[in-house]
Order: structure tokens, then sequence, then C-alpha cells
């Protein structure tokens, strides 16, 4: 089974890998986007946020299970059809 990779840059923007999002969850308490965007700058740079739908289901994951998953399944609610 493929171990997930902690040094994936999950916003490629400010540069903000997976461990760096996983530790503000797990060990700095943050339960919303919003924690997660001032602690880490992730999900806040020139793109937009498009970083926002990898951010997502890493908490909610978090949130409801307490711990994290192996693949990240992307949040694309949000995107727009064309
Ligand atoms: S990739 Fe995260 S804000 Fe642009």
């Amino acid at each position: 089974m493929q171990k997930k990779n902690l040094s994936e840059i999950i916003c490629r923007c400010n540069n903000i890998n997976r461990e760096t999002i996983e530790d503000a969850i797990k060990n700095g308490g943050c339960k919303t986007l919003n924690e997660i965007f001032d602690q880490t700058t992730a999900g806040v740079g020139p793109c937009g946020g498009s970083c926002r739908r990898k951010l997502k289901p890493l908490l909610d994951h978090y949130l409801a299970h307490g711990f994290f998953p192996e693949k990240i399944i992307e949040d694309l609610t949000g995107k727009q059809k064309k």
C-alpha cells in the first residue's frame, strides 16, 4: 500500500506541505479552515485558495475520525461546471 507523503505540497502558492497542515490541525488546535489559514498561511495565497479543496477534506476527515486519511480526496463541490 502506498504510504502517505507528508512532504507533499498542499499549498503551492505559499509552499506549505502536508506535514505542516496536519501539525496545525493535530497539535495546533485548528478546527476550521480560517484557523488553518491564520496558522499556516495555506489557502490564502495569490491563486485565491485552490488548495482549499484539499485542506477541507483533510480537516473534515480528522474532525470526524481523529486521524488523517492516506489519500486526500479532493472536494470539488465548489468547482464550477463547464
Ligand atoms: S495553492 Fe494554496 S492559496 Fe494558492
